[in-house]
């Protein structure tokens, strides 16, 4: 029905490489993995400029640590996202709206919070869940010390952090995830493997915010940004939110949706938005993940799902029933993933003006030995909302993973991530 790019030009290259990405001034503020390329962005600006047009507006409703408006800041174009995790929206905030600082002046004030932070301080978060060692627990996230002087650094950060104190805030919680006994790895948090042994503490808290706030001045002297292109980002549901921006704002969209690989990405990054405190319990940790995208189990299920199409029809007839499912709630899911995507295009196509374009990158997936192919339902999700399908280009096979996946992949074709070019 759909045919796919093979041989596509953006196929290799940097097109899909976050890691590249995290060497970036600015980008590299803090490492998001399902973050996307910032070449890709800019091939997307690139290819939408013309003669006449030399300025855009651009969108992004998944907006994670903010690379897409990151690159229409620093190539001079007006942008806005939206982001649900707080904790996300704020780097995004943070990476985009630096402006010019007198690097002196800046090393003279990330002294001077250190020094008057010696002396740490109690977290809220000891004894809270696993955050620090209690009698119950045999693994922690944080040592206290490093918590400690986490919180006295913040609050001097906040007394006296002025032009600079969301930047060092930034700086500090990364600094804290460093010196965090687990790390992030595919859907949950593990712990290091020698993580006794590392004995973190407040002074390898106090080198590592020194390195992350460093390399933060160096980045906004070597790339500034003009007040005039500094992005719009808005912490919340783009599901809910899309219908309250003007129509025809938009000549182009770039982004990358949560994948349908049933990661909760509220939970993998508990640990920064505790810390941060832009969560302060489990129950608002709960609500957040309830305004995420239906890409997980964790979520809200409901009966008015009206997205129909005939490339989705047989994947629910198989996946019914299905006893090699490791959660029950996975056909509700994929369904439900794509009456939210298709929903999303719906009021995302009015914002969009004369020719606007929509590059937008996701994988295949699979579950209970069937294969997804989200790339082409969600291109006819789109069509179904009025787009028009430039393309669907394959940009590389995933390597496979997983238990699930080494059971099935005799039967599976490769997972493949691949770039969507749609437009109006
Ligand atoms: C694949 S990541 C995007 C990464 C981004 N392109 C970057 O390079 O940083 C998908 C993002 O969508 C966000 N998200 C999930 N549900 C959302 C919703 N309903 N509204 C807005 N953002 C949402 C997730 O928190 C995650 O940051």
């Amino acid at each position: 029905m759909y045919e796919l790019i093979q041989d596509s030009k953006y196929k290799g290259g940097d097109f899909f490489n976050f890691s590249k990405t995290t060497l970036l001034p600015r980008h590299r503020w803090y490492h998001l993995k399902e973050g996307f390329s910032a070449s890709l962005v800019e091939e997307a600006i690139n290819q939408k400029l013309s003669g006449k047009v030399r300025s855009l507006r651009i969108f992004e409703p998944f907006g994670g640590t903010g690379t897409t408006p990151l690159v229409a800041a620093l190539n001079h174009h007006q942008s806005t996202a939206i982001e649900v995790n707080p904790f996300l929206a704020f780097t995004a905030k943070v990476k985009t709206s630096a402006g010019k600082w007198n690097t002196d002046r800046f090393n003279v004030y990330v002294n001077r919070i250190i020094e008057e932070s010696t002396r740490g301080e109690y977290s809220p978060l000891e004894g809270f869940s696993t955050f620090t060692e209690r009698d119950v627990l045999t693994k922690w996230l944080f040592n206290k010390s490093v918590l400690r002087r986490y919180t006295s650094l913040v609050k001097v950060i906040d007394d006296v952090g002025g032009t600079y104190r969301d930047s060092l805030k930034l700086a500090a919680i990364v600094a804290a995830y460093d010196c965090c006994n687990a790390r992030r790895d595919g859907k949950a948090l593990r712990y290091k493997k020698n993580w006794k042994d590392l004995k973190y503490s407040d002074k390898e808290f106090v080198n590592r915010f020194r390195v992350r706030a460093s390399v933060m001045g160096q980045d906004v002297a070597s790339h500034s940004i003009n007040s005039e292109f500094r992005p719009i980002i808005i912490n919340g549901d783009s599901r809910k939110l899309l219908s309250t921006l003007d129509n025809k704002s938009f000549d182009l969209v770039v982004t990358s949706p949560p994948y349908l690989n049933s990661f909760d990405y509220s939970d993998i990054y508990r640990p920064e938005l505790f810390l941060g405190g832009y969560v302060k319990d489990n129950n608002e940790l709960k609500s957040l993940r309830l305004k995420t995208l239906r890409s997980h189990v964790q979520t809200l299920w409901t009966d008015d799902m009206s997205f129909e199409s005939m490339l989705l029809n047989p994947i629910k007839e198989r996946l019914k029933n299905n006893e090699m499912l490791w959660n029950k709630n996975i056909p509700l899911m994929v369904h439900a993933y794509f009456d939210d995507m298709h929903q999303l295009f719906q009021e995302l196509k009015p914002k969009l003006r004369r020719n606007g374009q929509v590059w937008l990158v996701v994988s295949t997936s699979a579950f209970g030995g069937v294969h997804i192919p989200v790339d082409l339902i969600l291109a006819d999700a789109a069509i179904q909302a009025g787009f028009s399908l430039q393309g669907i280009h394959c940009l590389r096979q995933l390597r496979t993973s997983g238990q699930q996946w080494k059971h099935f992949a005799t039967k599976l074709p490769p997972l493949r991530e691949s770039l969507l070019i749609m437009s109006v």
